[in-house]
């Protein structure tokens, strides 16, 4: 079989593929919770922190850019996510 190298490159190709898709599927189900510890227990650890706070929307927005500030590494989607779990979870009721 002479065309045994493109055969054994094109395999190869497939598996990095699945691989790939593999691979950003698990970081696309990412929970706001799983995405919120993943980030913020780089310095603390998240509900160590956050779990006794009952916050207003624009507290939490001036703890995240304070931890911005700090050194917190997020991108704009994962602000948004995490600011919203935490509204949602550590938010003061009645607001
Ligand atoms: C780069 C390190 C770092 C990361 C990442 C980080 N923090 Fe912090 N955090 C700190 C430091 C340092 C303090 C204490 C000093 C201060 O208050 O700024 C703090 C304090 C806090 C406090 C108490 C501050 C207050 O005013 O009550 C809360 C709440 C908090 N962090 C939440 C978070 C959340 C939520 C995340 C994820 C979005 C996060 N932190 C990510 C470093 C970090």
């Amino acid at each position: 079989m002479k065309n045994k190298p493109f055969i054994v490159f094109i395999l190869f190709i497939v598996m990095f593929g699945v691989l790939y898709a593999v691979f950003s599927s698990k970081t696309a189900v990412l929970s706001p919770k799983q995405l919120a510890e993943e980030k913020c227990s780089k310095c603390h650890h998240t509900f160590e922190v956050v779990k006794d706070k009952r916050l207003t929307r624009l507290e939490w927005i001036s703890i995240m850019d304070k931890m911005q500030k700090n050194g917190a590494n997020l991108n704009n989607k994962e602000y948004k996510i995490i600011l919203n779990y935490l509204v949602k979870e550590f938010g003061k009721k009645n607001n």
